[in-house]
């Protein structure tokens, strides 16, 4: 038969398949390899041709080489899944299939390898195993047997709050999306489960979705749900609106939630209409909505982390917490109330606190709100001996402003930076030394409160 093409035609037209293809001779070199394979192998086309692949790949032997096998057996191997370690250290997972190749009496003459990268397809499945370990995990958080908060649960004497709280009970009647507005600690979870649990829904499912924990592609997974992919081998996965179907869904922190997504959010609070990802299939979902956000709403939105139209969809029925600084009574009436619960709690017989205690916590800024105090009064009970709180028992961090600012000394200047420095102390306390954190509570940006520690002052 005539020759029609060229070696290096042949050569040319391999290199617009996106398949990795080597093909070795009768012996095991390599007498050709396309730039799609030596990419995905780190290897260097010129150097290793004619070299043995023991050579060129050190980790394979005769008992691991698909190759040798074939060349040995003469038996084609097909569609074997591999995953290896280029000599760059990259992981490599492949599909391959290697094929025998005969002269015309059947003597085999070499072999021929054909290799699919599957590694980014590899990569994409186990985001979606994980996707679905967070779906099932959000399933457990509802099975779990732990009692949500009632509204007797909320404990208050501010006359603010419990106007709040009796809109929040109307609220509760109705299906309308809710959005709660507070800072860290001021009891958004206590309400929003104590809202679920006295509206008509209360014996079908709650779930609580945090926004800023996830990135992007996995949120929107668990929020919409997945279909079957062919290549990814996923089983159809509900999302987080089939499995709250009836129930009340709480998008916390949904200032964190990316842009996109807040726009799929605002028309699934619209039409309650949705679709998995990778479906075409419109879904419905009745579910009502909580939202809650960490930060003032307009400032969100000002900054771009909350849009607008969202906002005003939410907005319709909004609940505000106030820091527990700016309620009135509840510094004292929540210490009573912690108090006898940890007694409860440890076995303690605690009274109270002490007058300098209570000065204390009425000067103090607690920035960790109602949480803070939680703890603090949680961590004095578990270790006291005596019957009372005394300012033995609670942090030093509580106690800054007295001991160290000297009231006779008006410098303005140093008077300040005495305060920032126990203002940076208490968050980088209430935060639990996270930086990041620390700065959202001081509001200022992290670099500038890297420095500010670093050049000390505060302790961190
Ligand atoms: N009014 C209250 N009465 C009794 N306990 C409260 C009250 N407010 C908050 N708590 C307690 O304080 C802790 C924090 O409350 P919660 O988790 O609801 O705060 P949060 O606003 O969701 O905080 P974060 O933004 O940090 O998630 C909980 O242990 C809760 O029981
Ligand atoms: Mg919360």
């Amino acid at each position: 038969m005539k020759k029609v093409f060229q070696w290096e035609t042949i050569q040319k037209i391999t290199e617009y398949i996106s398949d990795g293809l080597q093909i070795v001779d009768y012996e095991g070199k390599l007498i050709f390899c396309n730039r799609k394979s030596a990419m995905l192998d780190d290897i260097d086309i010129m150097d290793s041709l004619g070299k043995h692949i023991t050579e060129i790949y050190p980790s394979l032997d005769e008992s691991n080489s698909t190759i040798l096998k074939v060349l040995k057996t003469g038996e084609p191997i097909l569609n074997l899944e591999q995953r290896y370690t280029t000599y760059l250290g990259n992981e490599i997972n492949t599909v391959n299939s290697t094929i025998p190749l005969h002269d015309s009496r059947g003597k085999i003459i070499g072999a021929v390898e054909i290799s699919k990268n599957i590694t980014d397809m590899k990569k994409l499945s186990e985001q979606v195993v994980d996707l679905q370990k967070v779906v099932l995990g959000s399933e457990e958080r509802f099975t779990e047997d732990k009692p949500l908060y009632k509204f007797e649960d909320i404990i208050t004497e501010d006359p603010r709050t419990i106007k709040m709280i009796s809109r929040a009970m109307k609220a509760a009647m109705t299906d309308a999306s809710v959005l709660v507005v507070g800072d860290t600690g001021t009891g958004k979870e206590l309400l929003v489960q104590a809202i679920h649990n006295s509206s008509n829904r209360n014996n079908k499912p709650f779930i609580v979705q945090n926004c800023a924990s996830l990135p992007e592609s996995l949120l929107e997974g668990i929020l919409f749900g997945t279909l079957k992919g062919g290549f990814t081998g996923s089983i159809n996965r509900p999302g987080l609106f089939e499995i709250a179907n009836d129930g009340t869904l709480f998008l916390d922190e949904i200032n964190s939630m990316p842009n996109q997504l807040q726009t799929k959010i605002l028309r699934v609070i619209q039409d309650g209409k949705f679709r998995r990802i990778g479906d075409t299939r419109i879904r419905e979902a009745n579910v009502r909505i909580i939202a809650a956000v960490n930060e003032d709403p307009f400032e969100a939105i000002e900054k771009g982390n909350l849009r607008r139209d969202l906002f005003y969809r939410l907005n319709t029925i909004t609940l505000n917490l106030n820091r527990l600084t700016e309620r009135n009574g509840d510094i004292e009436v929540l210490t009573k109330y912690f108090v006898n619960k940890f007694n409860k709690k440890y076995f303690r017989n605690v009274k109270g606190i002490t007058k300098e205690v209570t000065e204390i916590f009425d000067n103090f800024s607690w920035m960790g709100n109602v949480r803070e105090l939680e703890h603090v009064i949680e961590g004095a009970i578990s270790l006291i001996e005596g019957e009372w709180i005394t300012i033995y028992d609670i942090p030093e961090y509580l106690k800054g402003n007295k001991k160290r600012i000297d009231n006779s000394d008006l410098n303005l200047r140093k008077r300040l930076s005495v305060l920032e420095v126990e203002l940076i102390e208490e968050a980088m306390k209430v935060s639990n030394g996270n930086i990041s954190k620390a700065s959202l509570l001081l509001n200022i940006p992290r670099q500038t409160l890297q420095y500010k520690l670093k050049k000390g002052g505060a302790k961190n």
